[in-house]
């Protein structure tokens, strides 16, 4: 059976995006290696995913045969997003560094699938992801380097996204990153290099 891809672009740029720039790496060896795969994508930045309010969530935190027609239209899109989410086979999420954390458009994403009795249900016996584990690759791109220096606490994006996924049932995860891309030109050659070697390897068929 033919596979999904399912790419999630995040960074405001769409022109000289590094992590965009891996992630078109990425689909265009994924589509050579699956020629009958399908690639779905959602751009955060050109096409802004509105955030979750006071209707989204009461919706979320009610059965929906109890919904009312606001609840029904406020959760829409996330019904929208948890389909085409759990649909594809493989993930693959582009993501800047901003403010040392992930940015805004992806924020709203995640808070439109992160969604109880859905994509996670909670008990007695704790937190359970519901998303079937499946591939999952982050091409994070971040303007100082983090791996091996002084800075690495200030990384909140790869656990952060880690843990998220995690959480979901996503513990597939692989962070295919490049570093230094605003102040360490050497780091950021090294590193391109680095992520673009292993998105060859990841996507050999
Ligand atoms: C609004 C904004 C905030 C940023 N914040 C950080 C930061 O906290 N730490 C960092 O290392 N780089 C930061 N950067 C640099 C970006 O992470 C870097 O330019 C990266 O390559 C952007 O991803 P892109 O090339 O895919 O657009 C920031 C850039 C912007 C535009």
């Amino acid at each position: 059976m033919s596979q999904t891809l399912l790419r999630i672009d995040a960074s405001a740029r769409v022109a000289g995006s590094h992590s965009r720039a891996l992630a078109d790496d990425f689909q265009g060896r994924w589509q050579q290696a699956h020629p009958d795969g399908r690639v779905v994508v959602r751009d955060l930045a050109q096409q802004p995913i509105i955030q979750i309010d006071a209707t989204t969530i009461a919706g979320f935190y009610t059965a929906p045969d109890q919904h009312t027609s606001e609840h029904t239209q406020a959760t829409a899109l996330s019904d929208e997003l948890i389909a085409e989410l759990l649909a594809a086979d493989v993930l693959l999420i582009s993501t800047p560094m901003y403010n040392f954390s992930i940015p805004a458009a992806l924020k709203a994403y995640i808070d439109q699938i992160v969604r109880i009795g859905r994509t996670f249900s909670a008990d007695e016996t704790g937190l359970h992801g519901l998303v079937p584990d499946r591939p999952t690759y982050v091409a994070f791109a971040a303007g100082a380097v983090y791996h091996g220096t002084d800075l690495t606490e200030l990384n909140f994006v790869e656990p952060y996204l880690k843990n998220l996924l995690g959480f979901l049932g996503l513990t597939s995860v692989e962070f295919l990153t490049v570093e230094g891309t605003s102040v360490d030109p050497a780091a950021q050659e090294r590193t391109t290099a680095q992520a673009h070697h292993r998105i060859a390897e990841v996507t050999a068929a």
